[in-house]
């Protein structure tokens, strides 16, 4: 039996911020940071707005594309690294709330940008195993609350967004997809989001019990350098794993979903693939990274550009904080 993505869907923030916004408030440019991550503008949430109203936003779009129903979904689960709470109840279960999706199981998964990869890999195997049921795969984020908008190498990098892709099974369909999943927990001091339990408890001098939680807000801190030059080495590994898997020629593959984290990272990458530039999807120059978000967004847009056309041979390859990576290789939209 394969299993297929039945339908995708997208939502992205109305607000912008473009680089010469930032460089009003920051000592930086339009033309430094198109120059080292071709990026021009990224869209940011506004107040009301969250990681789980984007994500049920773009859900109900692939829902609408697939039409499938509600009640007919078993399993959601939203990749993020920015959830609505920290970190219980998880978005996940808020959205399922928000769709109606009674009943069906709900969580959250945390791979950073690699987590779409990680959570596409994890609904095959509940659809493979639950008969009749359907997952939402959702990736979304609303990375600007955790950003230190004085940082000018972190955060002119990142936006917001949703991605989403509901997956099914199809009896009659051969199963196309090969799936690698890794990371690399030696440089998980790479990207750090402060706010978890690694930060120091506060005692009363007193009473020697905790005082009140720290009150300041978690934020991003990112060592650029070694991550660039992580992320080149290990997608265009991943993607060559991928091919030998299935002994196919990388020049064979049709279209590539890389993570969208700086489109000097993805023309490197292109460089060692020996892949033309052209057969990698890029919208970063107006989305920014948008982290777990970025793979099912660049699908979503790819599939209402139609550029996406049944049995083509794509690759969606991400790496993320972790350090994570993973890829899938399949024929579009057979899993
Ligand atoms: O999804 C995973 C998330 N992380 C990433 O994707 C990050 C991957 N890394 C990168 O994209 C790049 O390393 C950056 C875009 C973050 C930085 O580019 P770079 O070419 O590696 O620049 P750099 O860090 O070597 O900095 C070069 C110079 C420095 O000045 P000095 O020390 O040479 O005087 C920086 O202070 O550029 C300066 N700089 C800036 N200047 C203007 C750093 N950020 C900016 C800025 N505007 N926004």
């Amino acid at each position: 039996m394969a299993i297929k993505i039945l339908g995708t869907g997208s939502y992205l923030p109305s607000k912008v911020i473009t680089n010469d916004n930032l460089a009003s408030a920051l000592d930086t440019s339009d033309e430094w940071i198109f120059s080292h991550t071709g990026i021009h503008s990224r869209h940011v949430a506004e107040d009301g707005e969250t990681t789980s109203t984007m994500a049920a936003k773009a859900a109900k779009e692939a829902m609408a594309a697939s039409g499938v129903q509600p009640g007919e979904i078993g399993l959601v689960v939203v990749a993020t690294s920015t959830p609505d709470f920290c970190t219980f109840p998880s978005t996940a279960c808020i959205v399922q709330g928000m769709l109606g999706c009674e009943g069906a199981g709900a969580f959250d998964l945390q791979a950073a940008c690699a987590g779409f990869v990680y959570a596409l890999d994890m609904a095959r195997g509940y659809v493979a195993t639950h008969p009749g049921k359907k997952a939402l795969v959702i990736g979304a984020e609303c990375l600007s609350r955790i950003l230190d908008w004085t940082d000018r190498a972190c955060c002119i990098l990142f936006g917001d967004g949703a991605g989403a892709v509901v997956v099914g099974a199809d009896g009659e369909a051969t199963p196309t997809a090969r799936v690698v999943l890794g990371a690399d927990g030696r440089g998980s001091h790479f990207i750090e989001r402060s706010g978890g339990t690694k930060d120091a408890l506060v005692l009363d001098p007193k009473t020697g019990i905790p005082a009140r939680p720290d009150p300041r807000l978690p934020v991003m801190t990112l060592q650029g350098h070694d991550v660039f030059a992580f992320a080149v080495r290990v997608l265009a590994r991943t993607a060559q794993e991928l091919c030998d898997m299935g002994g196919e020629a990388v020049a064979d593959i049709d279209r590539v979903f890389a993570h969208q984290a700086n489109g000097r990272i993805i023309e490197a990458v292109a460089r060692r693939m020996k892949l033309p530039l052209e057969k990698f999807f890029l919208n970063l120059d107006t989305t920014a990274n948008t982290s777990a978000a970025s793979i099912p967004i660049s699908l979503d847009e790819a599939v209402r550009k139609g550029e996406l056309r049944d049995g083509m041979k794509i690759l969606m390859i991400g790496f993320g904080a972790g350090l994570t990576y993973g890829g899938v290789r399949c024929d579009w939209p057979t899993l």
